[in-house]
């Protein structure tokens, strides 16, 4: 395949700020065709990028000839509906977190997808922060020896205001557990393991934003144990107040070995923070420059800010996958196995029991 030919198929928010950025530094991507139910949406984005193949039906775009593959950048809850007809059609799918509602259905499309011979991947974007992408290198290399506790905080400051879709439950799915905590459990996955059970709570301080009813939580807080023994502890809030939002805002991953911690925190994207057993406490170590950018990626690191522009990797590997016929990084399955630990979070918050993972 000379040129990868991507539809984006939402245009919000994360497609204008991420994915036409990306796709515009990738070598051998071109932004082929343009689709969103909301006429308004859908004309910006046309005017900002300049592509002329649009539409309002995702049915219309992934039916176009003259389309490899699409990016879901859609409400949560029409994520699994539109990736099932991109690969009923031989599409190859990036689709943004969390992959879908439930467990039953996230494995449904990986299995669509694998099945249809399609790359698939699952948007866990923070994966393409330098720093944690040298953090999973230096853990598999042994360096943590065995792992003992896995810690995530993930404190912003989003108010009271109306956060459109995001607080409505059947667009949504969940709160702050799909929208933030997602990536955190990713992270678990990739440096500890999966979880072997979970207890964990969910809280709704702002009843109404924007003088709408928020129908989902704000805050949610797990306790979890992985299947080969560790400890996880994660948390996160969209109602720290003062912490501010996005990059400027804490999100801090800590992970404890038998030989060594190490500190991550995705505002520091070139360092980590690193402790060895009987040393001085906790030191600075930086990320060598190799991982500045992802393998094969031809991004300049230090051409844009590197706190937003490590996020347009993510479409370099996308379209690397689709080229080399190879597994994309991170898979419908690790979505997939995301969301199985999300549905026992609910589970165990509605109930207050501990509730084995993927476990029914
Ligand atoms: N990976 C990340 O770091 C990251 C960051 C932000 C958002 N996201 C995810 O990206 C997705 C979109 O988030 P956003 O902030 O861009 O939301 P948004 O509301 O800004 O954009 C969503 C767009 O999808 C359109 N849409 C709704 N239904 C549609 C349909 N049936 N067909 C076509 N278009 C449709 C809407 O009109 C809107 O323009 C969500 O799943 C969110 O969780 C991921």
């Amino acid at each position: 395949m000379s040129i990868v030919r991507i539809a984006i198929i939402g245009c919000g928010s994360i497609s204008l700020q991420n994915h036409v950025p990306g796709i515009r530094l990738c070598p051998g991507a071109k932004l082929a065709a343009l689709c969103d139910s909301d006429p308004a949406a859908l004309d910006r984005a046309r005017q900002q990028t300049g592509v002329a193949v649009s539409d309002t039906d995702y049915e219309a775009i992934v039916r176009r000839d003259d389309v490899d593959a699409v990016i879901i950048a859609t409400p949560n809850h029409m994520h699994a509906p539109i990736a099932l007809a991109a690969v009923a059609n031989g599409k190859h799918v990036l689709c943004e977190k969390p992959l879908a509602l439930t467990g039953v259905e996230a494995l449904a499309m990986a299995e669509a997808a694998e099945k249809a011979g399609v790359r698939h991947m699952t948007a866990f974007t923070y994966r393409f922060v330098p720093a944690m992408r040298y953090l999973r290198h230096l853990v598999r290399r042994g360096d943590l020896g065995e792992p003992y506790h896995y810690r995530s905080c993930r404190l912003q400051d989003w108010g009271k205001r109306n956060l459109g879709w995001r607080q409505i439950k059947s667009m949504a799915g969940t709160g702050e557990l799909g929208d933030m905590l997602s990536h955190r459990i990713d992270f678990a996955h990739m440096l500890v393991g999966p979880f072997a059970k979970v207890v964990a709570a969910m809280k709704q301080l702002v009843p109404v934003r924007g003088g709408v009813a928020n129908e989902l939580e704000d805050w949610v807080a797990v306790l979890g144990e992985f299947k080969n023994g560790a400890t996880g502890v994660l948390e996160s809030s969209k109602v720290a107040s003062g912490r501010n939002e996005s990059w400027r805002s804490l999100d801090y991953v800590e992970i404890n070995g038998s030989e060594r911690s190490f500190v991550f925190m995705t505002g520091s994207w070139d360092r980590l923070r690193v402790g060895t057993v009987g040393g001085p406490g906790l030191e600075d170590l930086p990320v060598p420059e190799e991982y500045w950018r992802w393998p094969g990626s031809t991004r300049d690191p230090r051409a844009h800010d590197p706190l937003v522009a490590f996020r347009y990797d993510q479409i370099w590997e996308f379209v690397d996958a689709i080229r080399q016929g190879r597994a994309c990084d991170a898979t419908f399955y690790d979505g997939a196995r995301v969301q199985l630990v999300m549905d026992a979070v609910v589970e165990s918050a509605e109930t207050g029991k501990w509730v084995g993972v993927g476990e029914k």
